[in-house]
């Protein structure tokens, strides 16, 4: 059923016409214990919904919306391992990667935790090796650095969580990260680096994915190159992180250099599966081991806690009340710490395309939205380039603030005028100010969410990323459509594919697109003397 039509989202929209404008000011005015009756904590997140334009009525009304929806049992068919990603077949169970030694959980004859582990005890394992200088490239030398070449869930999470977890991080090992199939990342990231001492960690599940294939024969040829030529050096000083053995040997890595998973963790969530290779010989395997730790804590709250009390599940609905109810487009993502930097890339692959569909589970055409616009970038920059609409422009945009009370680096005042400027900000939104000049006044009930931490460390970070992955996981239940397919991105690569000779050819291409793309293919081949 679509979930228009279930009664709670009806009393929803009653609800929003007849109090969803009231004002936050107003809304703490009547209630002195607001600012602690709205705050949730679980797995180390303190989760703050008290600046967001709810009540207690709004929050029943959206826990009743999911239980009409039945989120619960989506919930549980995703954690036993039922083919919930319906338009391709496929079980959905990320949350299998970071159960602990031990649990069994068998899908379609499988106990994919032990497959689990002994990936992970592959990686350790070799991961060690690295660190210690045991794994020596083809000169004898110790490995100095790293670079991972994926894209999309094969670039991002390691790529957002070495940035976040670089304290903890063995620093004399440089580690990069090439997604781009402009050449350009490639060659800035290596031109530094000695052949002799530099792995490949070429990470991709289908071992397709133009960009990544293009640049790991870059890095062959880089590499070849550099070390005269001897193909056997290839073993030494490449991995592959895929689940296409097959594809990953005719590349010429030997599988034997292979770390695999599996076709129920799709690529947006896989950065604690062996795509997570490269962060863990970063940060070593305990400290993954304290990454996976986190994940699974939030993974145990969502499944286990009563909806009123649950981080993950509330996010979703009140993302929902956000865009379906008060009309809101998007959702900034602020982290008031600039090792959270990638932060707001990674959650826009997670949400933008788990929940940009327009069909639900059934293939007809959703009566709603659904998944919002997600952007942003570390605090303070944001505030002196694009706070200014967020503030008096006029549009509504939800935002989550995410700080650590420790920072990791204590370097005189910064941390407090850091976080000076995040609760500021999070008060200037929802109380704003009444001035004389219109120009100078701020309207506030601008809705937030404060997401603060202790510290940002391994288990912190693997909770955080597991409350956004449920939080996602919610609204596309909420929504009905299939958030673990991303059919989206094929035309495009389809239509690439076809153009690439269009502008390689030496011989002028008859081109049948229309009209724009066609003059656009002449205008390059022109520029290109071709
Ligand atoms: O952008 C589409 C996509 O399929 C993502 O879902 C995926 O994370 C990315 O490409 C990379 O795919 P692969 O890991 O197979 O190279």
């Amino acid at each position: 059923m679509a979930p228009t039509q279930l009664p709670a989202w009806s009393a929803l929209a009653a609800h929003r016409d007849t109090s969803g404008s009231v004002h936050l000011r107003d809304l703490f005015a009547a209630d002195p214990e607001r600012g602690s009756a709205l705050q949730f904590e679980a797995a180390g997140l303190m989760v703050d919904h008290a600046k967001q334009r709810i009540t207690a009525e709004t929050l029943a009304l959206l826990t009743d919306l999911a239980e009409e929806a039945d989120v619960a049992a989506r919930r549980d068919a995703m954690f036993a391992g039922e083919h919930i990603n319906v338009t391709e077949d496929r079980a959905v169970l990320h949350v299998a990667l970071r159960m602990p030694k031990g649990r069994s959980l068998i899908v379609d004859g499988d106990d994919v935790v032990a497959q689990v582990h002994e990936v992970l005890d592959r990686m350790a394992a070799f991961a060690r090796k690295v660190r210690s200088g045991q794994w020596a490239g083809q000169t004898g030398e110790p490995i100095k650095a790293v670079v991972n070449i994926g894209i999309g869930g094969s670039d991002l999470g390691p790529r957002m969580a070495y940035r976040a977890l670089r304290p903890f991080a063995d620093r004399d090992l440089k580690v990069r990260f090439v997604s781009n199939v402009d050449g350009t990342e490639f060659v800035e990231a290596v031109r530094d680096l000695d052949p002799a001492t530099t792995l490949f960690v070429v990470s991709s599940k289908t071992f397709t994915t133009l960009e990544t294939l293009t640049n790991a024969t870059t890095a062959r040829d880089w590499l070849l190159g550099g070390l005269g030529g001897d193909e056997s050096a290839i073993a030494k000083h490449f991995v592959a992180v895929s689940t296409n053995a097959e594809k990953v040997s005719a590349f010429g890595i030997d599988t034997d250099n292979m770390f695999g998973f599996w076709d129920w963790v799709g690529g947006r969530y896989s950065m604690d599966s062996a795509i997570g290779l490269s962060l863990m010989l970063a940060i070593g395997p305990e400290k993954f081991a304290e990454l996976l730790a986190g994940f699974h804590e939030m993974d145990e709250h969502f499944r286990t806690a009563p909806a009123e009390e649950n981080l993950p599940l509330l996010a979703g609905l009140i993302g929902i009340w956000n865009s379906n109810f008060l009309g809101a487009d998007t959702l900034a993502v602020l982290p008031y710490a600039d090792d959270l930097g990638d932060l707001p890339a990674y959650l826009q692959q997670l949400d933008m395309e788990s929940n940009g569909k327009h069909v639900d589970l059934a293939g007809r055409r959703v009566e709603t939205d659904t998944g919002p616009i997600v952007w942003g970038q570390p605090g303070t920059n944001g505030q002196h380039a694009f706070y200014q609409l967020i503030h008096q422009g006029t549009r509504l945009i939800p935002c989550d603030f995410l700080g650590a009370c420790q920072p990791l680096r204590d370097v005189g005042r910064h941390h407090d005028l850091l976080m000076a400027n995040l609760f500021a900000q999070t008060e200037a939104l929802a109380f704003g100010k009444t001035a004389d000049e219109p120009a100078r006044s701020f309207d506030g009930n601008r809705p937030t969410t404060t997401i603060l931490v202790d510290r940002l460390e391994p288990k912190t970070l693997g909770a955080i990323i597991a409350y956004y992955e449920h939080k996602v996981f919610t609204q596309g239940a909420i929504w009905g459509i299939d958030s673990f397919d991303q059919w989206g991105v094929e035309l495009g690569k389809v239509l690439a594919q076809q153009i690439i000779p269009e502008l390689e050819g030496q011989e002028a291409p008859v081109l049948a697109h229309d009209s724009s793309t066609n003059a656009l293919i002449a205008r390059y081949r022109a520029a290109r003397g071709r």
